[in-house]
C-alpha cells in the first residue's frame, strides 16, 4: 500500500518526505486555505518537493469548467492529479479527461456505487472518505471492503485511496484489504512509527548500555 500525505503544508511535506516513505500528496481547498500563500505558488512549491502524484482539486461545478481547470493544473507539472468531485458533472469531466490522458482522483466518495461510477468514467484514483462516514455512524471500513470487492469483480484498474483517515486503525484496515493507497494527515503518519513498548524498550537499552559500555 502506498502512503500519501494529506496536507498542503510544505514544511510537513518536507519533513515526512525525508523518511523516504511518502509516495505522494493529496490536497483540497480546505487544506490549502490553512496555508498563507497564493494557491498556484503553494502547489508549485509542493510539486518541487515531491516526485510522486500530487492531487489538486478543481472547484468548478460544471464539467466544462472542471476540464478547463484540470488542463491548467496539468501544465504545472507532470505529476499533477486532478481531483474531481463525485457529481454528474464531475463524472462527465472525468470521462473527457481520461480520454485525453489527464489523471484524475474522484473525491467525496461515500458509497460503493459512487466508486463504481468513478471507475466506469475512467478515474485514475477514487477517494472514499472513511472518517467522515464514521462520524455519521456508518463504517468507512465496510465501504472500503465493498469498493475493493466491486473493483475486483469488475476488473477495474482505478486505484483506491483510503481518505479522511483519522487514526492508525484506519491505516491497518486499509492495508489488510489491499487498498492501493492511504492518504494520511501528518499526525497519523507519525503515529504509525510509535509504540509505547518501543519507547520503553529503547530507554531500558540505553540505561543498560551505560552499565556495560567500554
Ligand atoms: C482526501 O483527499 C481529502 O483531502 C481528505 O482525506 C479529507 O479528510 P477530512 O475528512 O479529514 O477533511
Amino acid at each position: 500500500m502506498k502512503i500519501f500525505l494529506d496536507t498542503a503544508n510544505p514544511e510537513e511535506i518536507r519533513k515526512a518526505c525525508d523518511t523516504g516513505l511518502v509516495d505522494g500528496i493529496t490536497t483540497n481547498p480546505t487544506l490549502a486555505s490553512r496555508e498563507d500563500k497564493p494557491f498556484q505558488e503553494l502547489i508549485k512549491e509542493i510539486l518541487d518537493i515531491v516526485n510522486g502524484p500530487v492531487s489538486v482539486e478543481a472547484v468548478s461545478r460544471d464539467s466544462a469548467g472542471m476540464v478547463r481547470e484540470a488542463k491548467g493544473y496539468s501544465d504545472w507539472g507532470e505529476n499533477v492529479i486532478v481531483k474531481i468531485p463525485m457529481t454528474v458533472e464531475g463524472m462527465k469531466a472525468v470521462k473527457a479527461l481520461s480520454r485525453e490522458g489527464v489523471k484524475t482522483n474522484v473525491t467525496l466518495v461515500f458509497s460503493a456505487n459512487q466508486a463504481f461510477l468513478a471507475a466506469k468514467a475512467g478515474a485514475t484514483y477514487v477517494s472514499p472518505f472513511l472518517g467522515r462516514l464514521d462520524d455519521r455512524g456508518h463504517s468507512g471500513t465496510i465501504l472500503l471492503q465493498d469498493i475493493m470487492q466491486v473493483y475486483k469483480a469488475n476488473g477495474f484498474g482505478t486505484q483506491v485511496i483510503a481518505a479522511s483517515v483519522r487514526s492508525p486503525t484506519h491505516v491497518l484496515h486499509a492495508a489488510r484489504l489491499g487498498v492501493h493507497v492511504a492518504t494520511l494527515p501528518p499526525r497519523v503518519f507519525w503515529q504509525l512509527f510509535e509504540h509505547p513498548l518501543t519507547k520503553e524498550g529503547l530507554e531500558k537499552f540505553e540505561r543498560d548500555w551505560q552499565k556495560v559500555k567500554p
